[in-house]
C-alpha cells in the first residue's frame, strides 16, 4: 500500500526540515508518495493568499498532509494559513503529544502527556465588534456538538493507546455557560468510557500543577484558547517547540506539522533541526498504521539523541541539518 501525502514545504527553514524528513522516511522504507502543494510566501506570490484553494483541494483528495512552518504576514487582512487550514478542512482535533526525549536541554525528566485542543470554536471563531467607541465584544463560542466530538476522539485515542487518565480543564466557575457546556459534553461522553479515569480541574490550577508535577498528568482535554496556551507550556516542559510534534485532525483529513515557526534567523543556513517535523511525520505513519517504519525512525532518533554526537545547535550540539539527518539514517539500519 502506497500513501499519497500532500507536502507543504513551508517558509524559512521549512524546505530544509521537510526535505530532511522526506529523506529519512524514504530510507526507513515508509510507503509514501509526496505531492507538493503551495502555501505561505510561495502561495502569496502566485495566488495572493497564503493557503490557496488548490492546496486545500489537494489535501481533501489525499486526506493526509505534512506541513512545514508558514510565516504569518501580520495585519495583512486575511486569515493565517494555519487558521484557514483548520477551518476549511474542519480539523477539529489539535493533538500534541509531549514527552521528554533523551538529552534535550531544559527538558524535565519523565514528561509524557498528550494534549487535545478543540480547534474550531472559542474565541478563535473571530467574532468581534466594537459596541460603542472604546468598548469591544469578542464572542466565545462553545457548542455541545464540538465538545462531544473532541471528547469522543480523546477517549477513543486513549482506549487505542492504553492511556489511563484524562483531565478536562476549564474555567466553568467564571464561564458557566461556555465552559460549562464543554465540561458537560466531556462528562456525557465519558459515561461511555467507565474504564478510563476521568477528572476535571480549573485551567489556572492546571497551569500551576503541570510544571510542578507533570508526572501526575496523562491526557489533557481543553477548549481552543486554553489548549493553545497550555500546549506551548507543555512543550516548554519537554525542552521547547523544536522537539515537539503536532497534528490537526478532522473527519475527512489530517495534517501533521511541527509547531515551531519558520526560524528566519537561521533559514537557508543548513542549521535547522528537523526533529519536530520528523516526529510529526512519525505521527502520520502511526495514524495510517505504518507501525514498522514509525518504530524504526523512533528508535533511530533515540539513538542519535542518546549518542549526542550529531545534535543540532538548538540541542546543544554542533551538527547541521544534513549531519543530523544522516545520523538518523545511519541508525535506521539493523533496527527493523
Ligand atoms: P520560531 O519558532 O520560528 O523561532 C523561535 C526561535 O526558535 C528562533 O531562534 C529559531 O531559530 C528557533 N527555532 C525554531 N525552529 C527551529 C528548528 N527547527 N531548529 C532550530 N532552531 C529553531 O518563532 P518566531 O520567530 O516567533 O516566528 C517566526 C515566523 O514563524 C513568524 O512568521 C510566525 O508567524 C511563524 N510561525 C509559524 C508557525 C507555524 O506555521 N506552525 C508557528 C509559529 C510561528
Amino acid at each position: 500500500m502506497q500513501y499519497r501525502v500532500t507536502l507543504i514545504k513551508g517558509d524559512g527553514i521549512g524546505p530544509e526540515v521537510t526535505g530532511a524528513v522526506c529523506e529519512i522516511l524514504r530510507a526507513a522504507g515508509a510507503p509514501i508518495e509526496w505531492e507538493e502543494a503551495p502555501a505561505g510566501g510561495e502561495a502569496m506570490e502566485k495566488y495572493g493568499v497564503p493557503m490557496p484553494e488548490v492546496t486545500l483541494q489537494n489535501i481533501r483528495k489525499n486526506r493526509l498532509g505534512l506541513k512545514g512552518p508558514l510565516m504569518t504576514p501580520k495585519g495583512a487582512g486575511f486569515r493565517s494559513a494555519n487558521v484557514a487550514l483548520r477551518q476549511e478542512l474542519d480539523l477539529f482535533v489539535g493533538l500534541r503529544p509531549v514527552r521528554t526525549l533523551p538529552n534535550v536541554p531544559g527538558a524535565i525528566p519523565g514528561v509524557d502527556i498528550v494534549l487535545f485542543r478543540e480547534n474550531t470554536e472559542d474565541l478563535y471563531a473571530g467574532i468581534e465588534h466594537e459596541v460603542t467607541p472604546g468598548t469591544v465584544v469578542s464572542l466565545k463560542t462553545s457548542t455541545t456538538f464540538a465538545g462531544e466530538r473532541i471528547s469522543r476522539w480523546a477517549f477513543e485515542y486513549m482506549r487505542y493507546r492504553g492511556r489511563r487518565k484524562i483531565h478536562c480543564c476549564h474555567k466553568a466557575g467564571v464561564n458557566p455557560m461556555a465552559d460549562g457546556a464543554f465540561l458537560r459534553a466531556f462528562r456525557q461522553v465519558g459515561e461511555e468510557y467507565p474504564f478510563i479515569e476521568q477528572a476535571d480541574m480549573g485551567v489556572d490550577s492546571l497551569s500551576l500543577q503541570l510544571p510542578m508535577h507533570p508526572e501526575h498528568f496523562d491526557v489533557l482535554l481543553l477548549q481552543n484558547l486554553y489548549g493553545d496556551i497550555l500546549s506551548d507550556l507543555s512543550a516548554g516542559l519537554a525542552g521547547g517547540l523544536g522537539v515537539v510534534p503536532g497534528a490537526n485532525i478532522g473527519t475527512h483529513a489530517a495534517v501533521f506539522e511541527a509547531v515551531h515557526g519558520t526560524a528566519p534567523d537561521i533559514a537557508g543556513k543548513g542549521l535547522a533541526n528537523p526533529l519536530a517535523v520528523l516526529l510529526s511525520a512519525n505521527m502520520l505513519l502511526e495514524y495510517v498504521g505504518e507501525w514498522k517504519a514509525a518504530g524504526r525512525i523512533e528508535k533511530a532518533v533515540w539513538r542519535v539523541l542518546e549518542e549526542q554526537k550529531h545534535l543540532t545547535r538548538d540541542l546543544g550540539g554542533k551538527a547541521g541539518t544534513a549531519e543530523f539527518t544522516q545520523a538518523v539514517i545511519d541508525n535506521l539500519g539493523g533496527v527493523a
